[in-house]
Parts: C-alpha cells; sequence; structure tokens
C-alpha cells in the first residue's frame, strides 16, 4: 500500500533521514521505534508532504505520491494524526470533526462519518459542543484520531500517540487504533514506547539518527537482545 525508497530528507544542510525505504502492506499494522530526535516525525512528514524529500520514491497503491501537495495525499487515503495532536483550540469537538471533512462536499456523508467517530469515541459525543482546548489530553488524542478518520482513510499515519499522555490513556487510545486495524484500517504509527508499540503492531522498524538499523516482526523484536537493551530495558 506505502512504499518508501531510498528516502533522503534535509532541514537546511543537516540531513534527517538517510536512505530510509520502508513498506507497509495493505491490512498491516507497522510501527517506527526510536529515540527522540531519530526522525519519526520526518518520516510522517515527508510521507504527507509538508516536508519535501530531497531523493528516492513514495508510492500509494502503486501511485507514484511524491510532487502531491498535503491536501491530495489526505485525499487520496492518507490520514495523518500529527504529533502533538494539534486540535483546532477554540473549534467545539464537532466542529474539528468538520474540519477533518472539509473535502467532503455531501453533508450526508459528513453527518454519517460524525456518527460512526462518536460510535467509536463516546465521550467525543457527550463532549461535542465543548472547546477543544478544554478536553483532557486524552481526549484531544481521541478526537484527532477521530478528526482523521473523516475522509475515510485506507492509511492511518500516527505521530507519538503516547505523548504526554498517561500509561492507562496510552493503553486505551492504542487498543482503540488495534480496533482499527482489526476493523481493515492498515496502520502505521511512529512511536518512543517500544514496549506499547510492540504490543499491538505486527511488525517494526527501528529508526537511529535518519537511518533504518532494523526490521522484523513484533515479536522477534520483543525477543532480540540487541533492542531490549537499547529501547526496552526500561
Ligand atoms: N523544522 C526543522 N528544522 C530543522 N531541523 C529539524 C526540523 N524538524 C526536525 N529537525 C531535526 O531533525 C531531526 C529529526 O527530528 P524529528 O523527525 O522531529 O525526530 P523525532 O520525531 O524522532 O523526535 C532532529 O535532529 C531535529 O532536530
Ligand atoms: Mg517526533
Amino acid at each position: 500500500m506505502l512504499k518508501l525508497e531510498n528516502i533522503n530528507t534535509f532541514y537546511g544542510q543537516s540531513q534527517a533521514l538517510d536512505n530510509i525505504s520502508i513498506e507497509v502492506k495493505d491490512g498491516e499494522f507497522v510501527t517506527i521505534l526510536g529515540a527522540n530526535g531519530a526522525g519519526k516525525s520526518t518520516i510522517m512528514k515527508t510521507i504527507m508532504g509538508l516536508v519535501k524529500a530531497s531523493s528516492g520514491t513514495i508510492s500509494f497503491n502503486g501511485q507514484d505520491i511524491a510532487s502531491l501537495p498535503p491536501w491530495e495525499r489526505a485525499n487520496i487515503g492518507i490520514g495523518y494524526v500529527p504529533e502533538g495532536r494539534r486540535v483546532f483550540p477554540e473549534l467545539t469537538v464537532e466542529e474539528n470533526l468538520k474540519m477533518g471533512a472539509y473535502s467532503v462536499k455531501d453533508s450526508k456523508v459528513i453527518a454519517t462519518n460524525i456518527e460512526k467517530s462518536y460510535e467509536l469515541f463516546p465521550r467525543l459525543k457527550e463532549r461535542k459542543s465543548q472547546l477543544a482546548k478544554t478536553m483532557s489530553g486524552g481526549e484531544q488524542q481521541m478526537l484527532a484520531i477521530a478528526r482523521a478518520l473523516m475522509l475515510s482513510p485506507k492509511l492511518l499515519l500516527i505521530d507519538e500517540i503516547s505523548m504526554g499522555l498517561m500509561p492507562i490513556l496510552v493503553n486505551h487510545s492504542l487498543s482503540i487504533v488495534k480496533k482499527l486495524n482489526s476493523a481493515g484500517l492498515t496502520i502505521l504509527m511512529v512511536e518512543q514506547n517500544a514496549n506499547k508499540a510492540l504490543k499491538v503492531a505486527g511488525r517494526g522498524y527501528i529508526l537511529k539518527t535518519g537511518k533504518i538499523i532494523m526490521h522484523d516482526t513484533s515479536e522477534n523484536l520483543r525477543n532480540n537482545t540487541e533492542v531490549i537493551k537499547a529501547y526496552l530495558g526500561e
């Protein structure tokens, strides 16, 4: 479904991604693990087109998307939950969801998708008229996920779902992502919390200072002494 080949990305002179190749197949749940500053968010932004790769190819369902603007990538089926959630603070929950559906013309489709979000996150329904900025971190994370689902993506990119959340909320958010994956949504999730990510994802890549140094099934990564020492040894 998604294929990155030999991607190099720079910020000015400094190289953030070094020859990255990643593949996510239809229906998979893949995680990319790495420490702070490893380049996780840069991978997500490169896939969305928010940062331009200087070389390499990105294809989605066989289509070369490297030259498409971010909104077009969203329209062809790539959903994005950014780091730090980035909900619209001054808008209500329901207005945030409508913003997520900005390119949908049919108001019935929008209403149906909002209802689906409320089924998945009953808490958002209870709070639909509340301003996003007044919600807790966990609730904002739910809203960010629900908003990303408004365009009915085929692939969902999630940037550090665990950031700033209490463990119980991290588990709750991850269980919802797992449920979405079981229902057929393909997931690519970058995460610092290797333990938790490897419990829900089927496969993982390990990113170190812009390079993929290892990739394997989650089970093998969890049993790999090198990985345990570097990422799971807390
Ligand atoms: N807008 C930017 N301008 C310059 N350097 C950046 C920018 N964003 C990220 N970087 C640098 O690129 C590297 C990777 O950052 P990032 O992708 O945010 O890592 P992660 O998400 O894994 O913490 C870091 O060294 C970071 O300082
Ligand atoms: Mg990041």
